[in-house]
């Protein structure tokens, strides 16, 4: 059923799907890419022999329209998200789909759903999901010949717990291979990540921060997130790793942390020094920033900070990050682009 715009509790979306009125689709035939257009049906008819079916050739990715204080709507980096989506295209053997038309088919569906994005000042956004999966039939493992891109937008809340102090537990399984398809936002790394995530729920964490694949030495990243830590001595780490999903969100606080002085770094981090960092956080496009409050592992509780107060350099990037995203503040050139 198509979500009504007057049922919408802007404060209590949570991050759930919702059949909005409409989307962009866009298929792959004879080796080029149509000419997309926006639709109204949610619905994908698919033949039981369709590639994404067996072999998983899917790619996803995420990002958010702002509703800013003067009503107009903001964009937050969208050729990166073009971008990365033409580098996971590559790695799962598929044809990239346009950069800018990419980014082009996003404004339309933010326009063609504008009353959807929720108001200035409710702390929701409308959350975009591009994707792409391989629709032609195939039995031998191989890539599909025919593909459907799509994109359909949810208002959405807080993804993790805002920016409120959340617990995790050190998975004992990995998201992605060392030398995988970690780096990719491909719908295998995330299936993999479903079961440790139960586990984490039922133990009340809200989810799993997994270590290197190859050592189980250092940290990696969360599920659906980046991480970041803040030393003793006040300098911004997160991990180098060639298992973790290249963040926009990680990409655009390197450059704020530099800004304010925090000497970012992106390199290794063993879990022990990730026990004693000041301060710690998720990163990305649904979580935005969310500060760790404490990492189990083996049984062990390692409080970050505090288990209910946020610090104050995470409050201060925090606050950055969302001021430039929603206009507030003017961020570096080309992070925001304005429509209405
Ligand atoms: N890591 C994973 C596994 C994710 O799913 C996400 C979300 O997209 C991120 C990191 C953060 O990436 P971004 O900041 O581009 O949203
Ligand atoms: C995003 O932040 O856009 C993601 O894709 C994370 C997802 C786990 C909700």
């Amino acid at each position: 059923m198509k979500q009504k715009v007057e049922d919408l509790d802007w404060k209590n979306l949570g991050f759930v799907y919702r059949d909005l009125p409409y989307r962009y689709e866009a298929k792959y035939k004879d080796g080029e890419w149509q000419e997309g257009k926006l639709i109204e049906n949610s619905t994908l008819v698919l033949s039981e022999g369709a590639e994404i079916l067996h072999y998983g050739q899917e790619i996803f990715e995420g990002l958010k329209a702002y509703r800013r204080e003067d009503g107009k709507i903001n964009l937050f980096r969208p050729d990166e998200n073009a971008h990365r989506f033409a580098l996971s295209a590559e790695r799962l053997a598929m044809p990239p789909f346009p950069e800018d038309r990419f980014v082009e088919a996003v404004k339309q569906v933010v326009l063609a759903n504008k009353e959807y994005v929720p108001p200035y000042d409710s702390g929701a956004t409308l959350y975009l999901r591009p994707f792409m999966i391989g629709t032609s039939n195939v039995l031998g493992v191989q890539a599909a010949n025919e593909y459907t891109f799509r994109i359909f937008a949810v208002p959405v809340g807080a993804y993790i717990k805002g920016l409120n102090p959340a617990d995790y537990i050190v998975s004992e399984y990995d998201r992605a291979a060392y030398a995988g398809t970690g780096q990719a936002k491909t719908s295998g790394n995330y299936a993999s990540s479903l079961l440790p995530s139960v586990e984490a729920h039922k133990n009340g964490f809200a989810d799993c921060l997994y270590l290197d694949p190859r050592e189980h030495k250092y940290v990696d990243e969360f599920g659906g997130a980046n991480f970041y830590g803040i030393t003793q001595e006040g300098q911004f780490v997160t991990p180098k790793s060639k298992s973790i999903l290249i963040s926009i969100t990680k990409r655009s606080l390197l450059e704020l942390a530099k800004k304010q002085g925090l000497n970012p770094v992106e390199r290794q981090i063993t879990l022990e020094e990730a026990f004693i960092m000041k301060e710690a956080g998720a990163m990305g496009t649904a979580a935005v920033i969310s500060p760790v409050g404490s990492i189990t592992y083996e049984g062990k509780k390692h409080v970050i900070y505090s288990e209910t107060e946020t610090g104050p350099v995470t409050t201060k990037l925090y606050n950055e990050l969302v001021d430039i995203q929603y206009g507030k503040q003017e961020g570096p050139e080309g992070w925001v682009q304005t429509i209405d």
